[in-house]
């Protein structure tokens, strides 16, 4: 099948490097817009596919099978309107990919659902941990463990680094929020997903509650807050979001009436080597554990030699050094999940299905999100059966992304 990308920034190298490992798929189609070019020349370079450019989403989505959103949160209502009137207008389009998270809100993610809907598109919403060969192999090595003792009660997941590269991530409105918006739905998917008892579907367990708390740690001290004005023109003085999230969602099995709890941690102030990405599980009697800082490839870089080193990235996603002794991934796209979650789309949209995690999913996950902010600002447990709550949600804006981050932070 034929791909289309919407955006060719930093995650659409990334899943260019992935589609590499996935056979039958191929790099048709990139919008013209920042970064298109380099991109362009990496798919060609690597047999990738033609990567021919467009100047318009309309005039691309004919010429492709699948469109991917790997666009600014921002835009992807505008993006996919586009794309179904080019639907419309005769696309034939087998399905339609957005990278999380799905909206900046309830409302905005419903309304892609909508949109995909009006469409008849089947979707795949990207959270690529859910497809992480660490976390399948745990489920798989400790089916049996979990069929006789039962499954896990506690998870615990964290995705950390620095801070992230563009200005629109720091920028509250643009991007949806601080951390919890922008990682926070990773971890609560994970979470989410390593708690499903085996065999069940991915909404299996029903979310009940959620408590947090958001912080700013870091980026709201005066010399980080100078280092983010001069270096990516963010005033955190004005509009400050969240660089530390942290909350439990409880979840009930409706079968057993066992409620089950995952912690997520995530943060912009994580000065370590790069991006970690941290997961545990406790179930009755065993136990699994993820942490990609541990690589099997560690390499050694002294001061004297440190002037000659080109990349520090090349070793890790957000890497903060290249020097001293360093973890680096041999195949990084492959460890974050990247590769599996192509893999499946592309086999769910040949079968005219959805992928493992439709939109409607990612609608879900960006309600928890949303849950998770109403929670730190009332500085209360949200209780997410109570039916004026869950109306509440849906048209809830959290503060921090309306603004007025320093009411609350
Ligand atoms: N799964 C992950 O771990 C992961 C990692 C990074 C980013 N992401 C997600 O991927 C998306 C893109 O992030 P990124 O880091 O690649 O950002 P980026 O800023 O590096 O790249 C964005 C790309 O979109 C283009 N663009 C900007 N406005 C556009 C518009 N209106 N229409 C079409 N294209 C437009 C830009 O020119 C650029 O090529 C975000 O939603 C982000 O949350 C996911």
């Amino acid at each position: 099948m034929k791909l289309g990308m919407i955006g060719a920034g930093f995650v659409a190298r990334f899943q260019a490097v992935a589609m590499m490992q996935v056979r039958g798929l191929e790099l048709g189609a990139l919008l013209n817009r920042g970064g298109t070019q380099e991109l362009a020349r990496f798919s060609q370079e690597n047999n990738l596919g033609p990567a021919k450019i467009y100047d318009s989403i309309t005039e691309m989505a004919k010429q492709v099978d699948i469109l991917a959103i790997y666009a600014p949160n921002y835009a992807r209502i505008a993006i996919m309107e586009e794309i179904v009137d080019a639907v419309k207008s005769g696309a034939e389009l087998k399905g339609v990919i957005c990278e999380k998270p799905l909206g900046r809100s309830v409302a905005e993610a419903r309304r892609l659902v909508q949109l995909a809907a009006e469409a008849n598109l089947r979707t795949a919403y990207f959270e690529n941990q859910i497809y992480m060969k660490p976390i399948r192999k745990q489920l798989d090595q400790l089916a049996l463990v979990q069929k006789v003792m039962g499954p896990l009660s506690l998870a615990r997941a964290s995705e950390e680094h620095a801070g992230p590269h563009e200005p629109w991530f720091w920028d509250p409105a643009r991007q949806g929020g601080g951390v919890l918006s922008d990682m926070g739905c990773h971890s609560i998917a994970v979470g989410w997903y390593v708690l499903t008892p085996l065999g069940r579907e991915i909404t299996f367990l029903k979310p009940q509650t959620v408590s947090a708390e958001v912080a700013l740690l870091k980026w709201g001290l005066p010399e980080w807050r100078k280092k983010l004005l001069e270096g990516k023109g963010i005033d955190y003085d004005k509009t400050p979001a969240e660089d530390f999230a942290t909350g439990v969602v409880t979840y009930l099995n409706p079968d057993t009436g066992q409620r089950v709890k995952a912690q997520f941690t995530n943060s912009w102030m994580f000065d370590k080597q790069g991006l970690r990405l941290f997961m545990d599980g406790l179930g009755p009697g065993y136990a699994f554990e993820v942490n990609t800082l541990v690589s099997p490839l560690t390499v050694f870089v002294g001061d004297v030699a440190a002037a000659s080193i080109l990349d520090q990235e090349a070793t890790l996603e957000k890497s903060t050094a290249s020097r001293g002794l360093l973890a680096v991934h041999h195949n990084e796209a492959d460890l974050y999940g990247y590769t599996d979650e192509n893999q499946d789309a592309l086999e769910a949209f040949s079968a005219n299905k959805d992928a493992f995690l439709p939109w409607s999913y990612g609608l879900e996950i960006t309600r928890l999100v949303m849950a998770a902010y109403m929670a730190a600002e009332r500085q209360k447990t949200i209780d997410l059966t109570d039916p004026a709550v869950q109306q509440e949600l849906e048209s809830y804006i959290p503060a921090i992304q309306q603004g007025h981050g320093k009411d609350v932070l």
